[in-house]
């Protein structure tokens, strides 16, 4: 994880670089650090500024210090080696060697008893410092950081991106990477390199990816892009459409709750590209997967980390009843260390809205290397899943930058719904009328979604009485049951508080213990074909002496009476139904984590984009 940003130009680089690393502090926040060239014109060398703590403790520090230097790199961490603490923030600099790396050097352990053996003095617990002192030594050999980093990106195994520089070459940025994203933003005269567009865009909409095991040599406002053995590679600059005012937050406390609120948006915007307004039925754009292709699969596995696998398993909900193909659904963690079996004819969907998630990844890779067709469901184009799936589909959700992701699902579900309505169609599995009368009720969910984020003042009131319960049961029946995961997810990750979430129809099976008047219930019950189960689960819960939150359809009476609190969901159809769902479940986790002060954006331990095992 880690955020990297990097700057050549004639901007003050501590005010890019930290507006960058603003940006990117979802990646990780224990300790930051810049170093930037300063020093009489003919004699700069790196000025290193470093904190422990989220970015904010940099800033204060950096507020009376200058630079005269063009150019410095940042870093926002997330550990791995070493305690968040100053000593192992980054940069790390040796010899007027500065680098900053994302990622984790796995043969650490050699290459420090080498250099130890050497006589190197360490002053961090960090395996990135150690890549520091391997090109501190080359460039003394050499005298050309480039060449410094041809010699020891062989000597490195792991997944790592960085990002160097040295005092002797004022001009040049040389960064490179296998695993972690990295990202070049090519502006009129300044270059910035950087995790994720955001740090760029707003300075630049022209960027470059970086595969793996590519250089980039960035000398003044030149840039140029090598293999690992040095030969020359012709790269496409991208232009990115997202701008810079989406990734503010627009007068909400948090980027959360302005995330939210635009979730009637971001599910708009997903399934914008895939409608034929004149015959009212899905037509999948740009997917790059033929109908034949769609027609042939025997199997769906789903494959994700996090919120998009429980967005992936309403997908399974989706596609086994619109499309009748069987789905199989899986951590990405767990998929790719359990020797799958994928029969031919299996399509593989990986959903990740970063489109950076290791695991997933890996998962897609492996996948791949199985013969499989692979579908990528992401919100950042052009990111390494994008990039590497067969085929493509968007969420459209613009940037998310709260660590818990809330329009990327909705999006997710959106997309999901659209899949299993065009895989249904072209397979013959399901009838026009069906068809159409789905996709109006998906067409009708943003602006029902409008009515339900009214519930943002209820749970705004509710919080101080909700924080005050010992755990919250999340539970729900059929295509439900994910939305009641999510919710118990969402409370973990933002108030830090126990929460569970169960398919009800297996309460009876343990959660039942747990049930006392210290306990809230959160019961996902509208009518569907499982009301009526979900309703006699929510009278067992209560019978134990539970409070309940229940969730339904309309103004149901029968609902009402069994709860202490009943959020009434407008009327729709069981596919659509969860993206209503989740929007309360969200709500109540913000504003519970909220009353309790916590930092909603950056929970404690957690980063947006998870790109180590
Ligand atoms: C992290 C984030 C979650 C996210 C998950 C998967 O854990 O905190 O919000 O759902 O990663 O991320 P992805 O980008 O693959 O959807």
């Amino acid at each position: 994880m880690c955020g990297i940003v990097g700057y050549y130009g004639p901007k003050d680089p501590k005010d890019v670089i930290v507006g960058g690393l603003k940006r990117l502090e979802y990646r990780g926040y224990d300790s930051a650090g810049v170093a930037i060239l300063d020093g009489p014109k003919n004699d700069q060398h790196f000025k290193v500024v470093r904190a422990e703590g989220k970015l904010g403790e940099l800033a204060k520090k950096l507020e009376t210090v200058s630079f005269t230097g063009h150019l410095g790199i940042g870093h926002t961490r997330w550990a791995t080696h070493g305690v968040p603490s100053e000593r192992n923030a980054h940069p790390h600099t040796v010899d007027g060697v500065s680098l900053v790396h994302n990622g984790i050097i796995e043969n650490y352990q050699d290459i420090k008893a080498d250099l130890a053996r050497e006589g190197a003095v360490f002053s961090s617990d960090t395996d990135s410092e150690l890549v520091a002192h391997l090109l501190a030594r080359k460039v003394k050999e050499t005298g050309d950081l480039f060449k410094a980093v041809e010699l020891v990106l062989p000597m490195l195994t792991g997944a790592y991106s960085i990002l160097a520089v040295w005092e002797k070459q004022p001009d040049v940025m040389v960064a490179f990477k296998n695993g972690p994203p990295l990202i070049v933003g090519v502006g009129e005269k300044e270059m910035v390199i950087a995790s994720d567009v955001q740090a760029i865009i707003s300075h630049t909409n022209k960027v470059v990816y970086l595969e793996d095991f590519e250089i980039v040599f960035v000398k003044g406002n030149d840039v140029k892009f090598f293999s690992a053995a040095g030969a020359p590679i012709k790269k496409e600059v991208v232009t990115i459409t997202w701008t810079a005012d989406q990734v503010e937050k627009a007068g909400y406390k948090h980027f959360m709750l302005k995330e939210i609120h635009e979730q009637p948006r971001a599910v708009a915007a997903a399934c914008a590209p895939h409608v034929n307004l004149e015959t009212k039925r899905v037509k999948l754009s740009d997917v790059g997967l033929s109908d034949e292709q769609l027609r042939g699969i025997e199997r769906v596995f789903i494959i994700a980390c996090g919120t998009s696998y429980y967005a992936g398993l309403a997908g399974k909900y989706l596609i086994e009843q619109l499309a009748k193909i069987p789905v199989e659904c899986d951590i990405a963690s767990e998929f790719r260390y359990r020797d799958p079996v994928i029969p031919p004819r299996s399509l593989i969907l990986t959903i990740s809205q970063s489109g950076e998630t290791a695991d997933t990844l890996a998962a897609l890779r492996l996948a791949k290397q199985a013969g499989a067709l692979t579908l990528s469901i992401c919100n950042v184009r052009a990111s390494s899943i994008d990039r590497e799936a067969h085929g493509h589909l968007y969420m459209n959700s613009g940037p998310e930058i709260g660590v818990a992701s809330t329009k990327a699902f909705v999006s997710t579900l959106a997309l999901l719904n659209l899949l299993s309505l065009y895989l249904g169609q072209v397979r013959g599995a399901l009838s026009v009328k069906d068809e159409q009368h789905a996709l109006e009720q998906l067409l009708a969910a943003p602006s029902q979604m409008e009515a339900v984020l009214a519930y943002d003042k209820f749970f705004a009131e509710a919080a101080q009485k909700l924080k005050a319960y010992k755990g919250i049961l999340f539970m729900g029946r059929g295509i439900n049951y994910p939305i009641a995961l999510e919710g118990a997810l969402k409370l973990k990750e933002l108030a830090y508080m126990h929460a569970e979430g169960y398919a009800a129809g297996e309460m009876k099976h343990g959660p039942l213990a747990l049930i006392d008047e210290r306990m809230l219930i959160v019961m996902v019950c509208p009518s569907d074909r499982n009301y009526e189960k979900t309703l006699s689960n929510l009278e067992e819960a209560r019978a134990r002496g539970g409070r309940i939150i229940s969730i339904g359809t309309g103004d149901n009476h029968a609902l009402k009476a069994v709860s202490d609190h009943y959020l009434s969901l407008p009327k729709a159809e069981w596919n659509v139904n969860p993206i209503l769902e989740s929007i309360p479940v969200q709500l109540l986790a913000y504003h519970v984590a909220n009353a309790m002060g916590h930092d909603v954006d950056q929970p404690r331990n957690l980063a947006k984009s998870v790109t180590v095992e």
